[in-house]
């Protein structure tokens, strides 16, 4: 224990001059991020990098935030924001991230942010932070400090965080809202609605999935190679880090993203996680993502994703054969039977996303009762990832044309098949 302080210590002192030094400026084109045009006119001072998601939201002309703190069931503290205009629109929209980001992601885009496009339109935007994240770090009894915070897996975020967030906006507008979800926020209604079916029928009107995740059938992501050395990895973020996956790394990347080298590096990487696609990087906003995008999560919820990975179940999480049996009376866990959602279902999917593939976006649709089946939409661009559903240049394009669309059609009770 003694050590590992030393060890988090010289790796917090370590992150400061990286903070201190590296502003984050935003430049027009790629190639303007060198030294000399960070002082030059191709690049100004990003205001937007240090705002909370409220203060971004406020920034906007005629927008409120509202910060909404739900305690679940198991004790975690989490932030859900509200984000308004002139709200027209009878039904709320919930709107749910990924692993290892929060709903920055949703307001830290300029105006193709997916909140403030909603809001354009006249709806009432609820976004969760799932446990463990920047903004939802309290817990009634326990810290980030203990190990015991970190153990929850993707189960919880289910039945707790997602859970919680419907609750709050039936109990607040007295309306039943439209889910969206994105990869683990998808994961995280699938695990509620399979969980709790009559309930979710009756407080959500439909689920719009943006890269569902539920198994990783032909995924070519390099994610699926760390499963061999991930029992290491994980004893060293326990040990180091007490169950949280690298906590602040993102800084790491502040001053890489001051070279257009540097931020070919990391979409690099990132290629090799999500799919490959340059074509779609936005100058304006690449800092801002790489560096405040990410953020951190629980090392079971990892767990939990390579076992769908290794299984090729959508399961419950394997504690092992004696805490199985006591947790669920079988030496196997259970499975998520996609058969019990009731709650209308529309999904987008890419060919090139390597994490969500298509087909095992195929199979988790096919896997669904034929009544909540409302659309199969593949986005109409070759090259579209994993990620470019936050990220891309063309969102309004590609995406929000069509879940407009299908906000609209659900909203009205239409199931359609596109
Ligand atoms: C965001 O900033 C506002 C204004 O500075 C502050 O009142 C609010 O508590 C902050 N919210 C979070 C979640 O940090
Ligand atoms: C918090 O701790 C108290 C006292 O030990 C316990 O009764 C309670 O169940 C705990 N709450 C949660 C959510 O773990
Ligand atoms: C966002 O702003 C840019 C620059 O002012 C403008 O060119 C673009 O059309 C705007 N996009 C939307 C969706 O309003
Ligand atoms: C997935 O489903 C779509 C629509 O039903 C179909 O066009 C496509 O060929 C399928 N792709 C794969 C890889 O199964």
């Amino acid at each position: 224990m003694h050590q590992s302080k030393v060890i988090k210590t010289v790796y917090v002192l370590s992150l400061l001059p990286i903070i201190i030094v590296t502003a984050i400026k935003v430049c027009f084109k790629i190639q303007d991020y060198n030294l000399l045009n960070f002082i030059g006119k191709n690049c100004y001072d990003n205001p937007v990098v240090n705002q909370n998601i409220s203060e971004i939201i406020q920034s906007w002309r005629g927008f409120r935030a509202e910060e909404h703190y739900i305690v679940t069931e198991d004790g975690y503290r989490l932030l859900v924001e509200r984000s308004y205009s002139k709200i027209t629109q009878k039904t709320p929209i919930i709107i749910v991230h990924g692993i290892a980001m929060s709903a920055l992601g949703w307001v830290n885009r300029g105006n193709v942010s997916l909140a403030r496009l909603l809001g354009d339109l006249g709806y009432d935007v609820w976004m969760l932070n799932y446990r463990g994240t920047w903004y939802s770090k309290g817990h009634v009894n326990l810290t980030t400090e203990d190990p015991n915070y970190w153990k929850y897996t993707l189960h919880e975020l289910g039945v707790y965080d997602v859970r919680s967030i419907i609750k709050l906006v039936n109990e607040k507008t007295r309306q039943i809202p439209i889910y969206i979800g994105y990869s683990m926020g998808t994961t995280g209604f699938f695990i509620y609605s399979t969980s709790y079916p009559e309930e979710a029928k009756s407080n959500v009107k439909a689920m719009i999935g943006l890269a569902p995740v539920t198994n990783y059938k032909e995924s070519k992501s390099i994610a699926k190679y760390t499963s061999y050395w991930w029992p290491l990895f994980k004893s060293l973020i326990y040990r180091f880090w007490n169950g949280e996956i690298l906590p602040g790394y993102s800084l790491f990347l502040r001053p890489l993203v001051r070279f257009s080298s540097g931020i070919y590096m990391i979409q690099s990487f990132a290629n090799l996680i999500f799919g490959d696609d340059f074509e779609q990087i936005d100058a304006l906003t690449y800092p801002q993502f790489a560096t405040q995008l990410i953020d951190t999560a629980g090392v079971e919820v990892y767990s939990h994703y390579l076992q769908f990975y290794e299984t090729d179940r959508f399961g419950q999480f394997d504690f092992g054969t004696e805490k199985n049996l006591k947790e669920y009376g079988t030496p196997t866990p259970p499975v998520y039977d996609l058969l019990k959602n009731q709650v209308p279902i529309a999904l987008s999917v890419a060919e090139n996303d390597w994490l969500a593939t298509m087909v095992g976006s195929n199979y988790t649709y096919s896997q669904l009762s034929s009544s909540t089946r409302c659309g199969f939409r593949v986005v109409p661009y070759k090259k579209w990832n994993h990620i470019d559903y936050l990220v891309a240049k063309d969102l309004p394009k590609y995406l929000y044309k069509y879940l407009f669309q299908k906000i609209k059609e659900l909203d009205e009770g239409l199931c359609t098949s596109t």
